[in-house]
């Protein structure tokens, strides 16, 4: 390793490095995953914990995931190798490859879906519909697996097709504008869904806490939920540090990535749930929740029509702009540790994605056949993934910055060679050796325990 110096892709812009890692954050973990999670495990109980761990744990491991790959200037495995060579820590990062493969191909069952919604709300197929209707043809959509296929297919083809033409090129010109569109449209949809009647339910169950739902269940589906929205705990972070500049603001880069991750998702809950509330949807809905939530406001919308596709093509944005970050995972690794071209990589991996992707669509047919320990296998994908593999990550991250790495390289990387302030360092970094690895580990035995 290491003698050979091939120019390697990078970001541009300081806009452009927030820009990307807040594309790869916010996504369906946040309009969809969010609410489905929150609505499952206890509404504003689950919101409280999960902002502090957002504070808590989120920042410091993003922090710690950027400074691996700024540090390294490696994929995630590659990352390890250099920092830590001839030591078992390279395992963090093949766990995170992993990872992120199994992310991919469930995550982009729901981005099919996206895609989807866009062709019903373009084709009208919502107007005048009442929620019985709508939660039909969500279902029926479901039933037909296939349809699910093809969707899917569309969209891991164009996660590829990004990701083919490399990090400058692809990434970054996307996320820039198309975020903060997806923040005003949400606070527009957030606005209307207040305003209906019996909104204030869903309000109360959003933000008024009951503290006695706070169990070890929650403790760990928001840990995870959190993990997952900040795109924390697989590498992906370590590989788009890899592309940061040297003298950009790691901290500030964390903060700020963080906050809008948080704020959308904050605000993708007071567009549902008041709606859903009003709408007599059940919160604890799962799937149906956000799908069938949505197109009922738009319903309600006086040019519901435009919000409606202006909306969905916005989601489907924001997925691909997490996806991408996804697949760049394995295709950095495929072709640096393994020396194959990024094109090659970037088809291999989109292949691989799609055989399992295709199992994790039909799973979610009725009555379907890919059950695997009473789960079907989107659901397996999904609790292996955040309630296992990003926590594990996320904790030996930590580990790794905080004792491993060192703290001079630590002060180092987050002052940029000591040429910027940072002073918060001795905190952070007291967060990162202590206590971020004690409450994850607690966190993580507590889910497991009954
Ligand atoms: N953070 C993304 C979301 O909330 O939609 C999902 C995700 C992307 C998770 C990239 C993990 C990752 F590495």
């Amino acid at each position: 390793m290491g003698g050979h110096k091939k120019q390697r892709d990078g970001f541009t812009s300081k806009l452009g490095v927030v820009a990307a890692a807040a594309g790869s954050a916010i996504g369906l973990g946040n309009i969809y995953r969010f609410p489905c999670e929150l609505g499952e495990n206890g509404g504003a109980a689950f919101l409280l914990v999960y902002l502090g761990i957002v504070l808590l744990l989120g920042v410091p491991v993003m922090l710690s995931e950027l400074v691996i790959g700024r540090r390294s200037q490696r994929n995630a495995v590659g990352a390890f190798k250099k920092l830590a060579p001839k030591s078992i820590w390279p395992f963090v990062g093949y766990m995170g490859v992993l990872c992120g493969f199994l992310i991919f191909a469930f995550y982009s069952t729901v981005a099919g879906w996206t895609l989807e919604y866009i062709v019903k709300a373009v084709t009208n197929s919502f107007q005048g519909k009442d929620l019985a209707a709508i939660e039909q043809d969500f279902s029926d959509f479901h039933n037909n697996g296939w349809r699910n296929v093809i969707w899917q297919g569309v969209f891991i083809f164009l996660t590829g097709f990004v990701v083919f033409r490399g990090v400058q090129n692809g990434i970054e010109k996307y996320s820039k504008v198309l975020m903060p569109m997806l923040l005003l449209i949400l606070i527009i949809l957030g606005v209307r869904s207040m305003l209906l009647p019996g909104a204030k339910e869903g309000l109360l169950f959003l933000f008024h806490p009951d503290f006695s739902k706070i169990t070890g269940e929650v403790l760990i589906s928001a840990l995870g939920q959190v993990f997952f929205s900040l795109s924390v705990g697989m590498g992906a972070l370590i590989t788009y540090g890899s592309y940061i500049k040297k003298d950009d603001n790691l901290v500030t880069t964390s903060l700020s990535v963080t906050l809008s991750d948080t704020l959308v998702a904050v605000l993708a809950g007071i567009v549902i749930f008041p709606a859903a509330f009003s709408f007599g949807i059940q919160p604890s809905s799962g799937m149906g929740l956000v799908f069938n939530t949505l197109p009922m406001i738009f319903n309600q919308m006086t040019g519901g029509y435009f919000f409606c596709i202006i909306f969905f093509v916005l989601l489907a944005i924001a997925a691909l702009t997490s996806t991408i970050s996804l697949l760049e995972v394995a295709v950095a690794y495929l072709s640096e540790e393994l020396h194959l071209k990024r094109q090659t990589a970037t088809v291999l991996a989109c292949i691989a994605t799609m055989l399992l992707g295709t199992y994790s669509s039909l799973s979610l047919k009725q009555g379907s056949p890919f059950y695997i320990a009473g789960m079907s296998c989107f659901d397996l994908l999904d609790f292996v993934t955040s309630k296992v593999l990003l926590p594990l990550g996320g904790l030996f991250i930590v580990i790794f910055v905080g004792w491993k790495l060192g703290k001079t390289k630590f002060f180092d990387e987050i002052t940029n060679e000591g040429t910027i302030k940072a002073s918060s360092k001795k905190v952070l970094l007291f967060i990162i050796r202590f206590v971020a690895p004690l409450a994850i580990a607690l966190i993580f035995v507590s889910g497991f325990i009954k």
